[in-house]
């Protein structure tokens, strides 16, 4: 069983269909998002609605709670929370509905997917903690592999018995070890923060436990024109390139 695992598309709809054609190429058996679908970017609606056709679950991330709960707004910084206003005026009713029904943790077999940090925070980043609270809750998890988003940093941590490795993830296939415990931090699709630029995502193997960290190559013009365009903050134009 193959499953994609989508985080941080942030409205960049460009971004979200290349890496969906990169996934039809890849016999992949179900897809996931991990929320922070919307926010930065210029076409939040027409990402709600590419999860929708696709029927792609999300869990959801602190920019749905920002359209969908006010009182999320002052935990953002003055120009994420200008992009969260300008993205409300961009869903339809129906997407604010549908945003609203995402849930906070998914839970499949041995896979837990969830935005911040386990067990169903949207909220908590993950440097926030030291490896001293990651292993108590990798220890509590019942779950062998969890998947975090929020960070748009791409990271592993492996807790094996009592010891807890911390290694980057970068492009290419990892075998992981099932007697372990995964934390997999899944990078970002539409606005990534590791210093390349190119749209990111997972594809998990369950028959084989192997993880394929892929790089995809799309359009960052036409999402950089599109946000001059929509009037959204410049920073987030600038990150992209
Ligand atoms: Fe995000």
């Amino acid at each position: 069983m193959k499953t994609a695992i989508l985080s941080d598309i942030h409205g960049n709809a460009t971004a979200i269909e290349a890496v969906l054609k990169d996934i039809d190429a890849c016999s992949v058996d179900t897809i996931l998002s991990l929320g922070d679908n919307i926010g930065y970017g210029p076409e939040p609606e027409k990402v709600i609605n590419i999860l929708r056709s696709r029927k792609i679950p999300s869990v959801t991330g602190n920019h749905e709670l920002g359209v969908t709960h006010p009182n999320f707004l002052p935990l953002f910084n003055p120009i994420a929370r200008k992009s969260i206003e300008m993205t409300f005026d961009m869903l339809s009713a129906a997407s604010i509905e549908r945003i609203k029904q995402f849930p906070n943790v998914i839970v499949k077999d041995d896979l837990r997917f969830v935005h911040g940090f386990p067990p169903e925070s949207p909220t908590k980043y993950l440097f926030e903690l030291s490896d001293e609270e990651i292993k108590d809750s990798l220890s509590q998890m019942v779950e062998r592999y969890c998947f975090i988003g929020h960070t748009h940093d791409l990271e592993i941590l492996i807790l094996e018995k009592d010891r807890l490795t911390r290694l980057p993830l970068e492009e290419g296939i990892f075998p992981l070890d099932p007697n372990n415990k995964y934390l997999i931090n899944s990078g970002s699709v539409g606005q990534p923060r590791d210093g390349n630029n190119q749209a990111k995502y997972l594809i998990w193997d369950s028959e084989t436990s192997v993880l394929s960290v892929r790089y995809i190559t799309y359009n960052i013009s036409d999402t950089v024109k599109k946000i001059y365009k929509a009037g959204l903050p410049e920073q987030h134009a600038l990150r992209l390139m």
